[in-house]
């Protein structure tokens, strides 16, 4: 099994409301975090607010900055748009695309499998968002699945799989009270691997990192990281709460180094 660097990736959603919040919670975050090393630390604040948590960052590069949507094209007529050049302009590193939340308003796989082409391309590390709205007892979700992470990635090279993160985020898993069971999260971890190793060659389908999220929190991610076998996760709602998620980052380093 390759072993990956593990990746914790804060996704702030349209929160908070000014800059002055963003940047209280950064800096917050960065001191949480700074004794931790060898875990990859991505924030995803709103678009408006990426240039001054950028400045405010100055050289330090220990949390990286994600957006949480780019463009399949570099410029151009596509109102509302933000594009991958403009996005790197400010410091951007990672890009979060195909979010349940975004697919709800009407992204396809179609449209995501471009963005994720275009970005790999520009050299951004793209964490892709895939997961079932619910689940039948027949386990016709998991066909369902594979289709969502092929189509997903439809025209990738293999080559570029050492940037790729598939993120695992059952839809009712998110914003709800409980995460998904460790164990269950394991099965799954298996089953994207199998699925990679399908839509490309093995020695490619070692490569992405495979994360959870849906909410994650202090207090299940130890069980997350030792039972559910994942290289890291994507909390929403606990990566605005500097501490929780400095105790997510130092967990998932701890569990990563026993491994
Ligand atoms: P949650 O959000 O941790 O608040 O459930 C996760 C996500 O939507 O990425």
């Amino acid at each position: 099994m390759t072993k990956h660097t593990p990746l914790v990736v804060g996704n702030w959603k349209m929160n908070p409301e000014s800059v002055e919040s963003a940047l209280a919670i950064y800096r917050a975050v960065r001191k949480e975090i700074d004794a931790v090393s060898g875990v990859d630390v991505v924030l995803c604040p709103s678009f408006v607010h990426l240039p001054a948590i950028n400045t405010e960052r100055g050289r330090s590069k220990k949390v990286q900055l994600g957006a949480q949507n780019a463009f399949s094209l570099p410029s151009g007529s596509f109102t509302g748009e933000v594009s991958v050049p403009m996005l790197k302009e400010v410091g951007v590193s990672h890009v979060l695309l195909g979010h349940s939340e975004r697919r709800t308003m009407g992204e396809h796989d179609e449209l995501i499998a471009q963005k994720v082409v275009f970005a790999l391309k520009a050299d951004l590390d793209v964490v892709l968002c895939v997961g079932e709205r619910e689940r039948d007892e027949d386990g016709r979700y998991l066909e369902w699945l594979e289709n969502q992470i092929t189509a997903s990635l439809e025209g990738v090279s293999g080559k570029y799989l050492g940037q790729l993160t598939i993120a695992y985020e059952p839809i009712w898993a998110i914003g709800a009270k409980e995460a998904m069971e460790s164990t269950a999260i394991h099965e799954m971890v298996v089953f994207i691997r199998r699925t990679l190793a399908r839509a490309f060659s093995s020695k490619y389908a070692e490569r992405p990192r495979i994360i959870y999220g849906g909410s994650v929190n202090s207090h299940n991610i130890e069980d997350i990281m030792e039972n559910g076998e994942v290289d890291g996760v994507l909390p929403g709602r606990a990566s605005r709460e500097p501490q929780q998620f400095g105790t997510i980052v130092t967990t998932v380093k701890k569990v990563l180094a026993k491994r």
